[in-house]
């Protein structure tokens, strides 16, 4: 156990995260500076308590502004205009609006992807499917030609880029240049679309944040919409391709499970939550002592750095029972940690599931017999910080 979190890369951590919750107090991970933290209460009382566990980036650097878009990216505000613009994002992703996106956006995605294999057979469904979908959204929802594949493509990979530092705590000579390479790649690509729409605004992501924006935050300025575009990009994209790809792995290795979903599609808002609590798509977060005090029966020190580990969180066997196991009947299915909690909530959670919910909704609506591969390289659970199972080559009959 004393190996630590960086240990743990690229292979199955949830023995790992067993061990480290069955201790008596948290533990010190020397590698990456902080205390793991990964029993259910814990993780959720300090994601609530914000006032005294407080978001690493209200002490953002230079670099971490940039890299993120500016100052007033919402992961970098604090307080009052943090929980400003929170509603606010969470307004673009209310129910009417979902509903509107999954007919004019989500579904037409999904059905061209589907249409590219559906005659084959088979596919490998990371590549062509799931890591294709969440780009080409919010693509989509910001008026952008989506269909354009190596742009959709470049976008992930480049976001995939700054995911990776961020789940490295920010870190390292080499990882910071590039990310702040890719940041700035990203912020290239978007500028001419966000001054379109400045020029011509419409019913889109982009046009709502230049004419919302000003009525959500003091002196709202061009910078701003830029920051509150690129984490709506960052957020929406690498988090929803691991997600989807979890799911679809879960459905390919539990097939009595695949089963009663095609044959009955009320059981897939349930399987979706517990997906997200198996296998967490974004495993951990970061959070800052603001006074010394107790945490999980250990005594912390004003500005340590707590590792909130959802991932470990969401199979806490204090919380639930049969912790590692999909289970379609279980009760409050949506009381997992895979979004956070509290005033950090994810915004885009709606969104997400709604991604999934459509995916495999309409994947299955197509093929029949969806199996993995038995002759192909099979899957594992890839990554650290944001994690998912890859490769998924499957073979299947078209309906
Ligand atoms: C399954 C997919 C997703 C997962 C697992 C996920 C997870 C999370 C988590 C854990 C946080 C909290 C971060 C923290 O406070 O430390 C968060 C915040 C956030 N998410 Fe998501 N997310 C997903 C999809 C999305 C999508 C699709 C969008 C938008 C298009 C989005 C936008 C955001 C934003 C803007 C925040 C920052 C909220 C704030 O600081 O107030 N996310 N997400």
């Amino acid at each position: 156990m004393s190996d630590g979190m960086s240990n743990i890369t690229g292979i199955d951590p949830y023995g790992f995260y067993d061990q480290i919750r069955a201790n008596d107090g948290l533990v010190w991970d020397a590698a990456m500076k902080g205390w793991l933290v990964a029993s259910y209460d814990d993780c959720k009382m300090v994601e609530m308590e914000e006032h005294r566990f407080r978001h690493p980036y209200s002490d953002a650097d230079q670099t971490l502004i940039d890299i993120k878009g500016g100052r007033r990216n919402i992961t970098i505000l604090q307080g009052p205009e943090q929980a400003s613009m929170h509603r606010f994002l969470l307004r673009l992703f209310a129910p009417k609006n979902i509903q509107h996106y999954r007919e004019h956006h989500i579904k037409p995605i999904i059905n061209e992807l589907i249409g590219r294999f559906v005659d084959d057979g088979r596919t490998e469904l990371v590549h062509s499917f799931s890591s294709l979908i969440p780009s080409r959204v919010i693509m989509s929802l910001s008026a952008m030609d989506w269909r354009d594949d190596d742009l959709a493509r470049r976008l992930f990979s480049l976001h995939d880029t700054v995911m990776r530092w961020i789940g490295n705590g920010n870190s390292g000579v080499e990882e910071t240049a590039a990310a702040s390479r890719a940041a700035h790649e990203i912020t290239d690509i978007l500028l001419p679309y966000l001054n379109l729409r400045k020029e011509e605004p419409g019913d889109d992501l982009l046009s709502r944040v230049w004419t919302e924006g000003p009525a959500i935050l003091e002196n709202f300025s061009d910078a701003d919409v830029l920051a509150t575009t690129r984490e709506l990009f960052l957020a929406g994209t690498d988090t929803t391709v691991h997600a989807l790809g979890n799911a679809l792995y879960l459905l390919l290795t539990q097939p009595e499970t695949l089963a009663r979903i095609e044959q009955d599609r009320s059981a897939l808002p349930t399987f979706i939550e517990e997906a997200l609590r198996v296998y967490g798509s974004v495993q951990y977060r970061f959070r800052l002592v603001n006074e010394d005090c107790e945490v999980g029966g250990t005594q912390v020190k004003k500005d340590d750095v707590l590792i909130l580990i959802n991932a470990a969180a969401n199979r806490d066997p204090k919380r639930y029972e049969c912790p590692a196991h999909v289970r379609l009947d279980r009760k409050n299915p949506k009381d997992h940690l895979a979004f956070n909690a509290g005033p950090r909530t994810c915004v885009g959670a709606a969104l997400a599931r709604a991604e999934m919910y459509d995916a495999i909704d309409l994947l299955l609506d197509n093929v029949t017999n969806l199996r993995l591969d038995p002759d192909a390289p099979p899957p594992s659970f890839h990554d650290h910080y944001t994690r998912s199972f890859r490769p998924l080559h499957v073979l299947f009959d078209r309906k």
